[in-house]
Order: C-alpha cells, then sequence, then structure tokens
C-alpha cells in the first residue's frame, strides 16, 4: 500500500509496489489515449517545488494532475520565502496545511528527506543531486513497451557520469530483476553506498549490478544502452573539463556493435549531441526517447494516484 507514503528513493519501495506504480501506469496511458476520464485526484491539489531548471517535470506534473481532476501550483524558490532563507522543516508544516501533495527538485537529497519529514502530506522527489526516482520508474515503463512487460534478466549498461541517473536507475533495475552494469571514468563511479544497497535488492531479485570503467566491457550484449549528460544541474562550471574526461563516453555506433543487436538506447532528455549520445543514434532511437518522455506523464499520474488517492 503506497497511500500516505513519499517516494524519495525507488530503494524504499517494494518490488510489488514498483509493479503497482507500472501496472496503474499502463492502466491511465490506456484510458487518456482512449479519452476515458479518470478523475481519481478530484478537487486534489500537489505543490511543486522548483530550485533547478526544468520542461519535462515541470509540465509533466501540472497535466498530469489536471488529468487527474486536480490542481498543480508551481512553487518557484525564487517566489517562496525559503529563497529568502524560511527553513525547510517550517515550509513543509505550512504547506502540509494547505496541499495534498508536493513534488521537489532541489540539490541536495537531504533536503527532500528533511521536507518529509515534516511534512504530513506525501513527498515526491522530483530530482536531487543523488536521485531521480520518477525518471527511473518512467524508464521501466518505456523498457516494457519496447522490450516486453517481464524485464527479468535484460541487461541495462548504462555509460557515463555515476549521477542521479545512474543511482536510480540501478536501483529500478534491482527492483525488477533487471542486470545493471556502469561504465564510468575512475573517479566518476556512482556512489558506494547506493552501490551497496542496490546490491541488496539485486541479490533479491536475482540479477546483477556491475560498476566498470570501460564502456565496451559494460554495453557487452546489452538489450539497453542508457545515458545521461556529463555535467548535471549544478555542474557547469565543471561542463569543459568534463567533455575532456567523459570523451570515450559515448554511444555511438561503435559501442553500439557490441550490445545485442535488438538493442534500444534511451536518454533521459535534455540531451547533448555529440558529447554523451551521437546525434544519429538519438536520433535512430528517437521512437524510445521521446516515448521515455511521454511516460513521465503517465508514470507520474500513477504515483500521484497512489499516494494521494
Ligand atoms: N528528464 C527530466 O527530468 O527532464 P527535465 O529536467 O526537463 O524535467
Ligand atoms: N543528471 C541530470 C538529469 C537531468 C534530468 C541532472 O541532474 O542535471
Amino acid at each position: 500500500m503506497l497511500k500516505g507514503k513519499d517516494l524519495l528513493s525507488i530503494h524504499d519501495l517494494t518490488s510489488d509496489e514498483v509493479m503497482e506504480i507500472l501496472n496503474l501506469a499502463h492502466e491511465l496511458k490506456a484510458k487518456q489515449k482512449a479519452g476515458i476520464e479518470h478523475h481519481i485526484l478530484k478537487g486534489k491539489t500537489l505543490g511543486m517545488i522548483f530550485e533547478k531548471s526544468s520542461t519535462r517535470t515541470r509540465v509533466s506534473f501540472e497535466v498530469g494532475m489536471y488529468q487527474l481532476g486536480g490542481q498543480a501550483l508551481f512553487l518557484s524558490n525564487r517566489d517562496l520565502q525559503i529563497g529568502r532563507g524560511e527553513p525547510i522543516k517550517d515550509t513543509a508544516r505550512v504547506l502540509s496545511r494547505y496541499l495534498d501533495g508536493v513534488m521537489i527538485r532541489t540539490f541536495g537529497h537531504e533536503i527532500v528527506e528533511e521536507f518529509a519529514q515534516y511534512a504530513s502530506i506525501p513527498v515526491i522527489n522530483a530530482l536531487t543531486d543523488l536521485l531521480h526516482p520518477c525518471q527511473a520508474l518512467t524508464d521501466l515503463l518505456t523498457a516494457q513497451e519496447h522490450k516486453g512487460k517481464d524485464l527479468k534478466g535484460l541487461k541495462m549498461a548504462y555509460i557515463g557520469d555515476g549521477n542521479n541517473m545512474t543511482h536510480s536507475l540501478m536501483y529500478a533495475c534491482a527492483k525488477v530483476g533487471m542486470n545493471f552494469a556502469s561504465a564510468s571514468p575512475k573517479g566518476y563511479e556512482p556512489n558506494a553506498q547506493v552501490v551497496a544497497n542496490a546490491k541488496l535488492d539485486a541479490a533479491q531479485s536475482g540479477s546483477t549490478i556491475e560498476i566498470l570503467n570501460d564502456p565496451f566491457e559494460a554495453a557487452k550484449d546489452a538489450d539497453i544502452l542508457y545515458t545521461d549528460v556529463w555535467a548535471s544541474m549544478g555542474q557547469e562550471a565543471e561542463h569543459d573539463e568534463r567533455v575532456k574526461i567523459f570523451k570515450d563516453y559515448q554511444i555511438n555506433n561503435e559501442l553500439l556493435s557490441v550490445a545485442d543487436k535488438r538493442a534500444i538506447v534511451m536518454h533521459c532528455l535534455p540531451a547533448h549531441r555529440g558529447e554523451e549520445i551521437a546525434e544519429d543514434v538519438l536520433e535512430k532511437n528517437a521512437n524510445v526517447i521521446f516515448d521515455e518522455a511521454e511516460n513521465r506523464l503517465h508514470t507520474q499520474k500513477a504515483i500521484m494516484a497512489l499516494l494521494m488517492g
């Protein structure tokens, strides 16, 4: 039962809860395509706190809430008193008196944890420096659409920076029995605690987690190749240096040649063509990549309906 809970990390969910989210997301997607009304959150409100930029998250949460019969409020830290130093713990308690749920996109993961500790309403992590669970759950949904509902035994290879996407994808794969391999330059590997947590989940679901430095070793026989930007939000000043360090970590045709012949390429977007992904590879996989973007809507509607319904 997800009702009333927070969604801060996929590691906190059981495998059954992950499947519950995916199953409802498929159902809501079908309903929306068929024009069947599904006002599960009629009269409810979601606050959307953004301390970082967003295109997909902002629009998909707001539209999703509307399609569920509720209303979303965009709350930028430039306008909230948080931006002038009002404590998180006070903001959390105040907003809990008005809203039925809140989603937060911020820097430190401890900020959403503190918010959730003080809030009495469900809190959804809409990206922190550590995790991006809504995107990784969406990626499972998209993988199911392109590779079949049962993801057990498939291999996902993540190529590039060991960042928030790497962490959440690792957690997501471990929950559904998908094998996961990442390849990052030395010093840019994923967080050791996240890897240790994911390995515990993987042992339960019978899958494997491999943290590597060689992109070709990671990509070998992979069913899904995944990448994300080399410099995340907040790391803009490191961009030029990172481009040099990550130059051998691009998803291109050479890397794809060692993956499974039917491999698909995924990207959470926004993409930097010619950096983490070659232009032709992105365009050849545009059907998958823009399905991923669309599926943010359906997956987050399922999350909101289950947490706030
Ligand atoms: N993938 C993703 O979260 O995109 P936005 O930054 O545009 O929300
Ligand atoms: N790793 C990226 C993901 C953007 C959706 C970032 O944090 O900027």
